[in-house]
């Protein structure tokens, strides 16, 4: 039973509803195939879609649905709970991208990429780490010059999620010059597309787990943007970037809130159904605690979470508490999957059982949008900034 400790409206229990049933009935049955066959769908992003949730905090004047950052979360905990890797796409696109170009994109911008975002036709991506350049983002290296009206770029991105299907990439790159370099405040956000020429896919990452999600870099080879692909202001793109982090940090909040709510339900389940020593083994007292503790810290995480996104709907700043439920919920997953894999023993160590899975998709939340060691220097430094 998953508590919900922040009381819904009835329209944020309705999309909840649409949530759960479409990935009990399109997703579920697929999810351990396109697991092991790193098998992104991307028939399932447009039947999303068309649910509005490509679009779900981007207003009805731009297409999309709409909500409030409460009812997207509990959607894609929903979401999650199922899939994992399903649910990065949906947080990467509708927190970042879609997010960036609706705050700072020009109205040509709005019309001509968001509003095909919004309706589930164009899938976005974030680009913002380099192969040297993760924790350290300001440190990237990919340089864009001026060329007339143009820009030119060079560079290699990397863990871009949805990077092979991604339609609209907000990519960092550096727009000061190497004589005068200006740190954070060198780096300018360009609205990339693949058609672009000089843009190509490099390597797809073999990865341990949401597998399903492609992870790639990608490679600007003289690449010619034009002018008004550039977002906002020169000079601001970092600034955009670790903003818009701030949104994405629930969504990867969310997704790891689903993963280890997945998790306790099937230990629980099989628990109940468990016999050893001539009983269930939810009858042991090793077994009760480890499930009191996992259910205690999925219902803290979650309440963590949904107080963030109810403070960033009041317009409040959010840094320090989005990244609080970031780390919070990402260590519960790793660690209530952990559990739920001792709790089945040898069948928690292979692919019969999902919770093999839940475990492996859970330890990247402790990784992208930042690790957790940088979680807590964004918390112990807001400690000092107010
Ligand atoms: N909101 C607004 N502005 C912010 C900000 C925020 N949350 N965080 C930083 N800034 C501003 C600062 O105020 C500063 O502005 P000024 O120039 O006006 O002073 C500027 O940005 C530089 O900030 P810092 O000096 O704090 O920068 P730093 O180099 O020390 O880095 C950091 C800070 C928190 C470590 C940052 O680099 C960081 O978050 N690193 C982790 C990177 C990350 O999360 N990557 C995710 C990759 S994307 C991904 O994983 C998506 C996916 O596909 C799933």
């Amino acid at each position: 039973m998953a508590w919900a400790l922040t009381p819904l409206t009835e329209e944020q229990r309705s999309i909840q509803a649409v949530a759960r049933e479409f990935a009990a009935s399109e997703l579920a049955p697929f999810t351990d195939e396109w697991d092991r066959g790193a098998y992104f769908d991307p028939a399932i992003i447009g039947k999303l879609g068309e649910l509005g949730f490509l679009g779900m905090m981007i207003p009805e004047a731009y297409d999309g649905l709409g909500v409030d950052t409460l009812t997207y979360l509990v959607a894609l905990e929903e979401i999650a709970t199922v899939d994992a890797s399903i649910a990065v796409t949906l947080s990467v696109h509708n927190s970042l991208p879609t997010q960036m170009l609706l705050r700072w994109g020009t109205e040509a911008q709005k019309e001509r990429f968001l509003k095909p975002m919004a309706r589930g036709e164009l899938l976005g991506a974030f680009a913002l780490s380099e192969p040297d350049a993760g924790s350290d983002a300001a440190s990237l290296t990919t340089q864009a010059i001026r060329d007339g009206g143009d820009w030119i770029l060079n560079g290699t991105k990397a863990w871009v999620s949805s990077g092979t299907k991604g339609e609209v990439i907000l990519a960092m790159a550096r727009t000061d010059s190497p004589e005068d370099r200006r740190g954070a405040r060198g780096i300018s956000a360009f609205i990339v597309t693949p058609d672009l020429p000089g843009f190509s896919v490099g390597k797809k990452e073999d990865k341990m787990g949401l597998r399903a999600s492609p992870t790639v870099q990608l490679h600007f080879s003289d690449m010619r943007v034009p002018g008004d692909r550039l977002l906002g202001q020169v000079g601001s793109g970092f600034i955009y970037a670790m903003q818009s982090l701030d949104n994405g940090r629930l969504g990867i909040a969310a997704q790891a809130v689903g993963i280890a709510e997945a998790a306790l339900r099937h230990a629980a389940a099989y628990a109940a159904e468990r016999k050893q020593f001539g009983k269930p083994i939810k009858e042991f007292q090793a077994i009760q605690f480890k499930l009191a503790d996992m259910a205690s810290r999925v219902a803290a995480s979650r309440a963590l979470l949904h107080a963030a996104a109810t403070a960033k709907d009041r317009g409040e700043h959010i840094t320090q508490f989005s990244s609080m439920a970031k780390l919070l919920a990402s260590e519960t997953a790793m660690w209530v999957t952990t559990q739920a894999v001792q709790i089945f023993g040898g069948y928690g160590y292979v692919k019969d059982y999902p919770v093999e899975r839940l475990f492996r998709d859970a330890k990247v939340t402790e990784i992208y949008e930042g690790t957790s060691e940088i979680q807590r220097i964004v918390i112990a430094r807001e400690l000092y900034s107010r």
